[in-house]
């Protein structure tokens, strides 16, 4: 019997990642850009066991048992058997996966990256892999490839029709500007949407402006915004990520059908960022949206307990109920009479968000010893 737990982050994407130009390898038609978020608050788990009495192999995913005909899952296996040691014992023995998440799957906050990352991670550890292994966490979900590692990873979209050359790197690692806060505002939305797979399938077929972006315009942003986490220039960096999650949604909106993914909350969102921004005359906040309504804000730890404030006061109860503030504690602001009066004509419904988790750029997965 042999066994193996692993943990592995979440990633959020400044630069997004929108487009495949080979659909089973998973090849994206650009470069994207992420940081990796702490696995203290958000991250997922994954236990493999394998022992010559398994009959059979199980996949167990938060407690209710699937289908072992995965695809991205069988690729996954396939791509770590054929690296691995091949003089192990237990190289051909059946084995039972068990992932879970520390946080709601229903969020849609990038499980599959966390998990594909866990999964690949243990498979590595299990199955006494060397090198990179984000080439085969790609395999899994596109996006699980930059959570192979810690801090601030570029994902490479590479040159070769194999794909041996689409792998991830870490440009800094997560001490590298630790003053760096992440938000994450959970919005109350149970509307089930198309997924990232599918949405972006049908933007390849239908958007001009998708191939546009990946050609013109994220060459040039990548290689600004590494510029700007290089230099700690938060200006520029929040500048990029704003941008790039517009255009990202803008590509959206040009696919046809259109896929919709932010609602009103976000729209609202986007508009207080800005109008705190313009109060303190330079960008003090960052968002950023993925496939779904829920924001991500980039932000540095000066500014965590002022833009809280003003969340709880445009979007009621935040801050100063319980339970709705998750992650790394810190002491509630109450908002400035100033501040009130540039928000008070934005305020939202009761509810409209569902809480909040307060997190920091972390490091990539790590073997457990004694889970
Ligand atoms: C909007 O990695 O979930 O989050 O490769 O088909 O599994 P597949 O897609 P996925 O797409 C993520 C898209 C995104 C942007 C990003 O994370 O870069």
């Amino acid at each position: 019997m042999q066994k193996v737990t692993c943990i592995a982050p979440v990633n959020i994407a400044v630069i997004k990642y929108w487009g495949k130009s080979d659909e089973d390898l998973v090849l994206p038609l650009n470069d994207s850009l992420s940081g990796t978020l702490s696995t203290d608050f958000m991250c997922a788990k994954t236990t493999i066991s394998t022992s010559p009495a398994l009959e059979v192999n199980k996949f167990w995913l938060n407690g209710i048992e699937q289908s072992f005909e995965n695809e991205r899952l069988l690729n996954c296996l396939k791509e770590v058997k054929r690296r691995a040691n091949q003089t192990l014992p237990h190289l051909n023995w059946n084995i039972s996966i068990c992932s879970e998440n520390n946080f709601p799957t229903a969020a849609g906050l990038a499980s599959s990256a966390a998990g594909y990352a866990c999964l690949v991670s243990a498979l590595a550890a299990l199955y006494e892999i060397e090198g990179d292994i984000s080439a085969i966490a790609r395999r899994g979900s596109g996006s699980a490839c930059r959570s192979v590692y810690g801090g601030w990873v570029q994902w490479c979209k590479g040159a070769s029709p194999t794909g041996e050359d689409s792998i991830a790197k870490q440009i800094a690692p997560a001490s590298h500007w630790p003053q760096m806060r992440v938000l994450i505002l959970v919005v109350n939305d149970e509307r089930k949407k198309y997924s990232s797979t599918s949405g972006m399938k049908r933007s390849v077929e239908t958007s001009e402006l998708l191939q546009y972006r990946a050609t013109k315009i994220v060459p040039q942003r990548i290689e600004a915004i590494t510029k700007a986490i290089i230099n700690k220039d938060f200006q520029a960096f929040a500048q990029i990520t704003m941008e790039d999650s517009n255009q990202f949604h803008a590509v959206c909106l040009d696919t046809f059908p259109p896929c919709v993914y932010m609602n009103d909350t976000s729209h609202a969102i986007v508009d207080v960022v800005h109008a705190y921004n313009d109060f303190k005359k330079s960008n003090k906040v960052a968002y950023t949206f993925d496939a779904g309504p829920n924001a991500c804000l980039y932000l540095l730890d000066s500014e965590v307990e002022e833009v809280l404030s003003v969340i709880d006061y445009v979007f009621p109860p935040v801050v100063n109920s319980e339970g709705y503030l998750k992650g790394i504690p810190l002491s509630k602001k109450a908002i400035t009479e100033e501040l009130k009066a540039v928000f008070e004509a934005k305020r939202q419904n009761f509810g409209a968000l569902k809480y909040v988790i307060h997190t920091r750029i972390g490091d990539g997965p790590k073997t457990l010893t004694n889970p």
